[in-house]
C-alpha cells in the first residue's frame, strides 16, 4: 500500500482472509481515546461487554444493557480508522429468538457503524447465527468460557477439560457451519484450542487458549494494568497504568494541599487598568 493510500476499515471477509496466516491483533476499547490508541495496532477492535465490569463497576457482564453497548459502540467508532470494530451483543438481547437477535444485532450496527456483532453460545446458537449472517449481520462467535453463563457454569472456570472437549469442538463445528467469520475461545486447554483452530476454516481468536489459535484478544483495561480487582491467569501487564495514575493522583493531592499548584505557569496575571484611566 502507498503511504497515501486512504485507510479503509477491515471487513470480516478480511478477517476470515487471515486464516492460517499472520496472528491476528485484537484488543477491546469502550472510549473515543482508547479506539485511537489501539486502532494503529490491531486488527480487531472490540467493543465487548466486558465494558461493564471494567468501567462501570458491575459485578459480571450480565446487567449489561442495549443503550450502555450503543453508547460504548458510538464512541469507538469516533475513534476507529483502519481495525475491523465488532459489538458485544449483551445478555438478554439475542438468546430469546433469532428474530430477537436479528432486531438488537441490526440496531447495534444501524446505531454504532460497527460492521459485525459477536454473540456467546455454540451449538444452541447455531440457528441464531444462520438467521443473522443470511441476512446481513456478521457474526463473530464466542465459545468454551461464555461470561454471560456463569451462573449455569459455576463460576469462570477453564471449559473444556476431558469429557467436555468434545462438546467445544461440536460448538466450533456449529458455528462455522451457521456462517460465523470467526470465533473466540475463551479459556480453553491449549491442546484443544490448537486442534479447534486446525480443525476449523474460519479464524480462531484466543483468550487463555494458547498460543496456537489464528490470533489473540485481551481486555485492554487487564493489559494497560487499569482493572485490578481480579486477574485471571491469562491476563499478562503490559504497562500498570493504575499505579502511575494513583501516584499522579497522590502527587496531585499533596500539592494542593501544600498551596504548591497552581503555580504562576498555571494561573492567568491581571490586567491592570492603564494609568491615569482609573477614575
Ligand atoms: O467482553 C469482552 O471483552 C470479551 C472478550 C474477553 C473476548 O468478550
Amino acid at each position: 500500500m502507498s503511504a497515501n493510500a486512504p485507510v479503509r476499515p477491515t471487513l470480516p471477509v478480511d478477517i476470515l482472509a487471515r486464516k492460517g496466516g499472520k496472528s491476528l491483533v485484537c484488543l477491546t476499547a469502550y472510549t473515543t481515546p482508547v479506539a485511537r490508541l489501539v486502532d494503529p495496532h490491531c486488527d480487531v477492535v472490540l467493543v465487548g461487554d466486558s465494558v461493564g465490569m471494567v468501567l462501570h463497576g458491575l459485578p459480571s457482564t450480565l446487567g449489561v444493557t442495549m443503550e450502555m453497548m450503543i453508547l460504548h459502540g458510538q464512541a469507538v467508532m469516533r475513534g476507529n480508522a483502519q481495525a475491523m470494530a465488532v459489538i458485544d451483543m449483551p445478555f438478554g438481547s439475542y438468546e430469546e429468538s433469532p428474530q430477537q437477535a436479528f432486531r438488537n444485532a441490526s440496531r447495534l450496527m444501524a446505531e454504532t457503524g460497527a460492521p459485525a456483532v459477536k454473540l456467546e453460545g455454540g451449538v444452541h446458537m447455531h440457528d441464531t447465527i444462520a438467521f443473522l449472517t443470511a441476512r446481513g449481520v456478521p457474526v463473530m462467535a464466542h465459545i468454551g468460557l461464555t461470561p454471560q453463563s456463569v451462573n449455569t457454569l459455576g463460576g469462570y472456570k477453564v471449559v473444556g477439560r476431558d469429557a467436555d472437549a468434545a462438546r467445544v469442538m461440536a460448538d466450533a463445528e456449529a458455528v462455522q457451519a451457521a456462517g460465523a467469520f470467526s470465533v473466540v475461545l475463551e479459556k480453553t486447554p491449549e491442546g484443544l484450542s490448537s486442534r479447534i483452530t486446525q480443525t476449523l476454516t474460519i479464524p480462531t481468536i484466543g483468550i487463555g487458549a494458547g498460543v496456537h489459535c489464528d490470533g489473540q484478544i485481551l481486555v485492554i483495561d487487564d493489559m494497560l494494568g487499569l482493572f485490578t480487582d481480579f486477574r485471571p491467569k491469562f491476563v499478562k501487564r503490559y504497562a500498570n497504568l493504575g499505579e502511575t495514575a494513583s501516584e499522579a493522583i497522590a502527587d496531585y493531592a499533596a500539592e494542593v494541599r501544600a498551596r504548591s499548584f497552581p503555580g504562576p505557569e498555571h494561573s492567568f496575571a491581571d490586567v491592570l487598568p492603564a494609568k491615569g484611566t482609573n477614575k
